[in-house]
């Protein structure tokens, strides 16, 4: 939907004066407070409407991500896994800045993606963490078997389970770094997301001095 065209885009436009204003600002009540917040049903959701930076579209299925049994249950036992762990979580936290930088990233170089392709690589790409703690298989290979299940029952198409399950299963192959898609950014996002600058066990870590970050670049 066009923004501007349309009862819905000018009441959403209208800010400033006016009960109808002053309505909106309230988050959390009723069908249009839900529609806002791209995490309801209906035609303005699935349509996918964008308005700067927010897809609400693209952003319901992301939050389905969230509430997915899988997903859940997953995190808890990385959560578990990691309880003791003094190097870098592999938590909400990481994927939610893997996601944000890869958003910057994307915009920077043009390279419009969608949000919900970004987010659902994100979100995923590190789910399978706690499998590498307790058996050995490398995590990307453990993330890419969970990962196309939830992606396809929270709405994503087949072949967009697989780019970005191939993004997953190359997130920590530094030969796609330099690619100008999917897996570059994810790769590029996740190394970028680390704050070494400030971590207390940077000098136990086992990156090299020239791949840790020494300065914010996003
Ligand atoms: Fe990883
Ligand atoms: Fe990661």
């Amino acid at each position: 939907m066009e923004i501007g065209d349309g009862p819905e885009a000018s009441a959403w436009m209208e800010i400033g004066d006016g009960p109808e204003a002053s309505a909106r600002m309230e988050i959390g009540d009723g069908p249009e407070a839900s529609a806002w917040m791209g995490i309801g049903d209906g035609p303005e959701a699935s349509e996918g409407m964008t308005f700067g930076y927010r897809e609400t579209g693209q952003m319901e299925r992301v939050n389905r991500i969230l509430r997915h049994e899988a997903f859940v249950r997953h995190m808890r036992d990385n959560r578990t896994a990691e309880k003791e762990r003094i190097f870098c979580h592999h938590d909400i936290a990481h994927f939610l800045d893997v996601a944000r930088i890869a958003m910057i990233i994307n915009l920077q170089e043009g390279m419009e993606l969608s949000q919900g392709m970004i987010y659902g690589a994100a979100l995923l790409h590190d789910i399978g963490r706690h499998e590498q703690y307790k058996t050995g298989i490398p995590h990307e290979i453990a993330s890419a078997r969970i990962a196309p299940d939830i992606l396809a029952d929270c709405g994503y198409a087949p072949g967009e389970v697989s780019e970005i399950t191939e993004a997953i299963l190359l997130h920590r192959d530094g030969e796609s770094g330099s690619r100008k898609d999917l897996a570059g950014i994810l790769y590029r996002a996740d190394k970028a997301s680390r704050a070494c600058f400030v971590c207390e066990a940077s000098e136990q870590c086992g990156w090299k001095e020239e791949k840790k970050n020494h300065i914010i670049d996003w």
